[in-house]
């Protein structure tokens, strides 16, 4: 067991610090108030290699690994989160089911794109009356010729408009419930595609959720994505990886949160000295590096399963469970070391808080995880 970081992890965790640092953070602030986007941003991370980190250099990647992948998601997210998950998306759920599932032909035409930065991926599961229980799709798919018409609409989508590339997954017989549903990738401009509603939010206000709606939806067959009637598997697969690029995002936010609330206690003095020598305030930010040492090391661990190829959907969600509830308690605390400027929108920290709490619910409900895990403790 090697706890070290190799060279190559250590200056890809440096470069991404100075541009989250350098090109990132000035306008976070902003673009969150603004809820809006930077498409500039994502350019630039084209430009850096990071738009297609763990895919090979023949469809267009750098051709590092998953660990690369998660460290760069939790730099970013240090800084900005509506960054850090737009390339968590982007990467682990429509990068990854097409070079997992997809023909050579899909892998060169749509990973590439992607993997180079000219398009930006989602994945469309949610519905508005399915998103834990994923099986219960409504939207269908039927076969027409060579192609298939889709009809229906899904919700919280990432990267939702921004978008050109969407894995989809509707019921192409659904009376097999599961057994019958199909994964799709579709492009924005295919006809009966259709951008609906962007939420408002919480938090990560910057990234684009919205709907996405399928009129008469008309979808090559060639666009299948793995085989009819296992798309579901497909989805869950996808779900395995795409968890722990939401914990690397929960590790970032707790960090960033982390890394201003003790630059701030060593500055603010209280009672004629600073808060960071008062022991109240020290055993905080005690507690708060623990844990988030403890979310990266299992974050890190199920990246390097992934990369060793062995089995890793237990480790990631574990992951995103302790990652994203930490995150939650240490952006908390992190607003309670700022006192009342903490509360105000002049100081990060309380955008880090409002960030932090989507990760306890995309991509599986912290709930969903426990019953993750405990159906493998119960099946082992
Ligand atoms: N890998 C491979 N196969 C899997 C699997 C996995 N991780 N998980 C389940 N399966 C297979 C099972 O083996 C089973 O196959 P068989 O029928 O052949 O035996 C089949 O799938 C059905 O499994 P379950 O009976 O366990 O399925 P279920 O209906 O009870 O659901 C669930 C299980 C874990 C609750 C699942 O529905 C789930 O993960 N729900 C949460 C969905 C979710 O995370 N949604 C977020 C969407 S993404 C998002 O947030 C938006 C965004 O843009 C970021």
């Amino acid at each position: 067991m090697d706890f070290q970081l190799s060279e190559e992890h250590k200056m890809l965790r440096q470069m991404v610090r100075d541009f989250a640092e350098n090109e990132l953070a000035e306008k976070a602030g902003e673009r969150d108030e603004e809820e809006h986007f930077d498409m500039e941003v994502f350019h630039k991370m084209a430009e850096l290699g990071l738009t297609g980190i763990p895919w090979p250099e023949e469809y267009g990647g750098a051709g590092f690994d998953y660990l690369s992948y998660v460290i760069a998601v939790e730099e970013l997210s240090r800084v900005d989160s509506s960054v850090g998950v737009t390339l968590s998306a982007h990467t682990s759920l429509a990068g990854w089911p097409i070079y997992k599932f997809g023909t050579e032909e899909q892998k060169q035409k749509y990973l590439r794109a992607l993997a180079e930065g000219r398009s930006m991926g989602a994945y469309c599961l949610t519905e508005p009356g399915s998103g834990s229980d994923a099986a219960g799709m409504k939207t269908v798919a039927k076969r027409d010729g060579d192609d298939y018409i889709l009809n229906g609409s899904k919700i919280f989508i990432t990267n939702g408009g921004l978008a050109d590339i969407y894995v989809v997954f509707a019921a192409t017989n659904q009376e097999l419930k599961h057994k019958g549903q199909t994964a799709f990738i579709v492009t924005s401009d295919m006809l009966g595609f259709k951008v609906g509603k962007k939420e408002k939010k919480l938090g990560i206000r910057s990234s684009a959720t919205t709907e996405i709606i399928f009129e008469d939806c008309r979808v090559p067959a060639e666009n299948v994505l793995g085989k009819e009637g296992e798309g579901f598997k497909v989805a869950m697969m996808t779900l395995d990886g795409g968890r722990n690029g939401i914990a690397a995002q929960a590790v970032g936010i707790a960090d960033g949160a982390l890394t201003h609330a003790t630059a701030y206690a060593k500055e603010r003095v209280q009672f004629g000295k600073p808060i960071a020598a008062q022991q109240g305030i020290a055993f905080k930010l005690a507690d708060m590096a623990t844990k988030v040492e403890a979310a990266r090391l299992l974050t890190y661990q199920a990246a390097v399963l992934e990369d060793k190829k062995l089995p890793y959907g237990k480790a990631s969600a574990m992951a995103k469970l302790f990652a994203g509830d930490i995150a939650m308690e240490v952006t908390t605390d992190a607003v309670q070391v700022f006192g009342g400027y903490g509360y105000t929108r002049e100081y990060p920290v309380e955008r880090f808080m409002r960030d932090a709490k989507i990760t306890q619910i995309y991509e599986g409900t912290n709930e969903i995880q426990r019953l993750v895990i405990s159906n493998y403790l119960l099946k082992d």
